[in-house]
């Protein structure tokens, strides 16, 4: 049997560090409430002029250093993004011509902060099968440029950031299986309404959230997406080394895991420092967890992502 697996993992963060401190100086909002509802205590906010492609870029060159690829070696790069530089070419278009890739295929995935488990997933798919050797999956987004700075409800709550992995073809099990959900009908719960295809930039520009609805969904969701991905490869959680949830809000994180009965030692978590990234959220929190040598290889991780759209869903690996 063949399989896709990890060979390295990069991520980038803009240098700008936005802190709570520093917010409360702007909106009525307060340190405490911040860290009390949510866990974060900053986040990353991309300079004037820099784009999704540049913390992409610097996201996969650090990944194809670790996996010690380059440019010949890619044969497919996939961009989980919200935030596209463009409306087109793809954000992974324009990676590609960055990188000085020339062979394969690049496109992007919107599934808000599933994305890069939903390009993960494809990914596995099209190496697994023999299609593509070497993939380049990347998580990327510049959220603070969806945000109203003045809404305090929603603009505490997202940064800006990058990760990457680099996905190849292999005998050794990596990537065991992907469960991947949508449920467009609640859509309205967390979006951006703005839009081009009025043929303008027509509408709301800004992210709108009923957090309270939004919270009651990702719970249950990462409840039972984490479940089946065990389940169906025949694991309990003892069996698990590492949970590594989309980094959105700490008590979401605290709340799935808990209804899972996993130790809260064995959870990647790196929101405090970087907030709600979007799809770039997962990759950041397993470059971190992996260049630290907390996640080794050979040990079981589990990655699942909750977002927009209304979208969910898993990856059940061996690193
Ligand atoms: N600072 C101070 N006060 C605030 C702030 C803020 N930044 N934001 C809201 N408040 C106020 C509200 O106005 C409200 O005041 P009121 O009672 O006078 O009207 C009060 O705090 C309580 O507001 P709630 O919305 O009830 O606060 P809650 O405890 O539910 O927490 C939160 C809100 C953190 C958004 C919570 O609902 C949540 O975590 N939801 C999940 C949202 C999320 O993580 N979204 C990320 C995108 S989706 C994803 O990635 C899965």
């Amino acid at each position: 049997m063949n399989y896709s697996k990890i060979a390295g993992t990069g991520s980038y963060l803009p240098n700008r560090v936005v802190t709570n401190s520093e917010l409360q100086t702007r909106i009525d909002t307060s340190d405490e409430w911040i860290v009390s509802r949510t866990g974060i205590e900053a986040r990353h906010i991309a300079a004037e002029g820099e784009k999704t492609t540049d913390l992409a870029e610097h996201a996969a060159r650090a990944a194809m250093a670790a996996a010690n690829v380059n440019a010949d070696d890619i044969d497919l790069i996939i961009v989980a993004t919200t935030t596209p530089d463009k409306v087109f070419p793809s954000t992974a278009c324009l990676l590609q011509a960055r990188l000085g890739v020339k062979q394969g295929a690049a496109f992007d995935v919107q599934a808000v902060c599933t994305g890069f488990v939903y390009a993960l997933s494809i990914a596995d798919k099209f190496v697994a099968s023999g299609q593509h050797r070497c993939a380049l999956v990347v998580g990327a987004e510049i959220f603070s440029r969806l945000l109203d700075w003045n809404d305090r409800r929603t603009c505490v709550l997202f940064g800006d950031g990058a990760g990457a992995v680099v996905l190849k073809a292999s005998k050794e099990p990596g990537i065991l299986s992907s469960h991947l959900y949508a449920d467009g009908s609640m859509g309205h719960i967390l979006q951006v309404d703005g839009g081009v295809s009025a043929g303008k930039l027509a509408d709301n520009p800004y992210l709108q959230m009923d957090g309270a609805a939004v919270f009651r969904l990702a719970t249950r969701v990462l409840h039972e997406c984490a479940t089946e991905a065990l389940r169906h490869n025949g694991f309990t959680v003892e069996d698990l080394d590492w949970l590594v949830p989309h980094q959105a809000n700490m008590r979401i994180i605290n709340s799935t895991t808990d209804k899972l009965n996993l130790p809260r030692e064995r959870v990647i978590t790196t929101v405090a420092q970087h907030g709600n990234t979007s799809a770039a959220s997962v990759p950041l929190a397993l470059d971190t967890a992996v260049r630290d040598q907390r996640i080794k290889p050979g040990q079981l991780v589990l990655i699942e992502g909750v977002g927009g759209g209304m979208t969910w869903g898993s990856v059940l690996l061996r690193f």
